[in-house]
């Protein structure tokens, strides 16, 4: 068994996670889902990508609640094609206890069946680190500890990143310019990001490690988010 480290994490309004280390919301106060299916769903392109590939992979920086992946699988079981996989590869240092996850995504009763499948497995992330075939068409990887050396021992490609770090200002190295070269070095040529923030020195690493990035609205109050695609 490996000791998982654990954040500190409070409560607000009930069932709303706050990270007491980051100082940071692990997702919109005014609607996580509805902000994953603009920032990080739409973003990407999501789903008409996965609908015109056979296989299709996403990577995420920070699995945090698990309400990306949870809406993401939602998704993609409504729209995906007979034949086609959906792999999703999460990096996450501190990953939450199950009910702290039962008690964040309460809020959507629509992911409550996926939610329960997801919990059968969870126990095993301090066991062996392992790929869980969660239905016939998707697998789900959750990668634990830092994302920059879980990038670096991981051989896979993504198509579409969702970048989901605690903000910026209070996480500075979940968007690190090396974290950024280690996300392009796994993406697939004409692959993908998306991610909630606008600063300044994250687009700039971005575009540094190789991609187009543009800006685009965000979501809820927010003004900017930004989207892009693996340059040549
Ligand atoms: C904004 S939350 C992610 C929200 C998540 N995507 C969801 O659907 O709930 C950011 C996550 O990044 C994780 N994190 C912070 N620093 C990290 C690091 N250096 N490496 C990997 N994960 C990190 C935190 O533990 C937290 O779960």
């Amino acid at each position: 068994m490996t000791d998982l480290k654990r954040d500190r994490v409070s409560w607000l309004d009930g069932d709303m996670p706050f990270s007491d280390s980051f100082g940071d919301h692990f997702y919109s106060r005014r609607d996580g889902r509805a902000e994953c299916g603009h920032v990080f769903l739409a973003g990407n392109g999501l789903p008409e990508r996965w609908e015109a590939a056979n296989r299709f992979t996403v990577g995420e920086l920070g699995f945090g609640t698990g309400l990306n992946f949870l809406e993401t699988w939602r998704l993609w079981r409504e729209t995906r094609t007979n034949d086609g996989t959906l792999e999703f590869v999460s990096f996450e240092a501190f990953p939450m206890k199950a009910d702290f996850i039962r008690r964040a995504i309460g809020s959507w009763p629509e992911l409550g069946g996926l939610l329960d499948l997801l919990l059968q497995r969870w126990s095993e992330l301090a066991v062996k680190p392992a790929a869980w075939r969660l239905d016939e068409q998707t697998s789900l990887r959750v990668v634990v500890g830092d994302a920059l050396s879980g990038l670096g021992n991981w051989d896979g490609m993504a198509d579409a990143w969702y970048l989901d770090g605690f903000a910026p200002a209070r996480n500075p190295d979940m968007w690190s310019a090396e974290l950024m070269r280690a996300v392009a070095r796994h993406t697939r040529p004409g692959g993908t990001f998306a991610s909630y923030t606008a600063a300044g020195w994250v687009r700039r690493n971005l575009d540094a490690a190789g991609f187009d990035v543009e800006k685009a609205p965000g979501h809820g109050g927010k003004r900017e988010m930004i989207r892009g695609r693996l340059a040549g």
